[in-house]
């Protein structure tokens, strides 16, 4: 079952809200990850990045991979049915609720987002399973009770969930702000949630090059950041193996993913 939407919460058609003046991370990723949701503005930042730093390709073709797998993993070998996807960005191949569904087609989605372009293709996101649930949330990461509590009217947060942030808390500039929101997410998710994350990281001059670009272009800005602040956030969480990694290297399952020099660290960790 899924929710349909046509417009966002404030009543105004989302496509009135979409800015075509400035890049947008959902609009700049989508382009990076090959999709055809871009304006011209994005596709300009984004080429003269490829330029400066052709690995952030690799970055956001292995982080979709390793989405893949970890949402393989959770609702395979962990049997998790319910996921909360916060950062979403634009539907592509293998959104959260497909893979989760192909492995368990009970399980449930919710997507949250803040960008009104998401908006208006969200109904690619809400074509669930009949046993299952999609939802998505025009939302903000800023204010993460209300998620919750809009999340509640989808998923069971008696249950466990997987929370999923990915690319995406680099938008929070103040680290402790950042860990500070998971923190408040995890906190209304039950023992036996998990929490998935990935970023790019600091750890290649390109990366920097390519972030201080990408920050001058007027978009919202995005920090990279160590490897350690990644593993930061899963403080107090049970790290799954191999703990937190270069996102192709996180448990390779076949896909053409495995030990390669990427700029992006992710894992899996359990709420004990
Ligand atoms: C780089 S994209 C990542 C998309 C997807 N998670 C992925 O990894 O392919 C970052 C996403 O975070 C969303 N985002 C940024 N700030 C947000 C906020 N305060 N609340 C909700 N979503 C936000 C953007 O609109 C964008 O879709």
């Amino acid at each position: 079952m899924s929710e349909d939407i046509t417009q966002d919460s404030s009543g105004f058609a989302a496509h009135a809200r979409i800015d075509t003046t400035r890049p947008h991370s959902a609009r700049f990723w989508n382009y990076f990850v090959g999709g055809k949701d871009h304006y011209e503005v994005d596709r300009e930042i984004g080429d003269q990045i490829k330029g400066i730093f052709p690995g952030l390709v690799d970055v956001a073709h292995t982080s979709r991979r390793f989405l893949g797998r970890a949402v393989r993993y959770l609702a395979g070998e962990q049997g998790v049915r319910q996921f909360l996807d916060v950062g979403t960005g634009l539907p592509t191949a293998d959104n959260t609720h497909e893979v989760a569904q192909r492995v368990a087609p009970d399980s449930r989605i919710v997507y949250v987002d803040n960008d009104p372009i998401v908006l208006v293709h969200a109904n690619a996101l809400l074509t669930s399973t009949p046993e299952g649930r999609t939802a998505y949330l025009d939302a903000d990461l800023y204010d993460p009770e209300s998620v919750l509590r809009a999340a509640a009217g989808t998923l069971d947060l008696s249950r466990p969930v997987a929370l999923v942030i990915l690319n995406t808390l680099g938008h929070v500039a103040d680290y402790g702000q950042a860990r500070d929101l998971v923190r408040r997410l995890m906190a209304g998710l039950p023992p036996g949630s998990h929490l998935v994350i990935s970023d790019s990281t600091a750890t290649s001059e390109g990366m920097i090059a390519a972030s201080e670009a990408y920050n001058s272009s007027g978009a919202v800005p995005y920090h990279v950041r160590g490897v350690d602040e990644i593993a930061g956030f899963f403080d107090g969480l049970e790290l799954v193996e191999p703990r937190v990694v270069r996102v192709p290297e996180w448990r390779p399952d076949g896909d053409g993913d495995g030990a390669a020099p990427v700029d992006a660290y992710g894992g899996v960790g359990r709420k004990p």
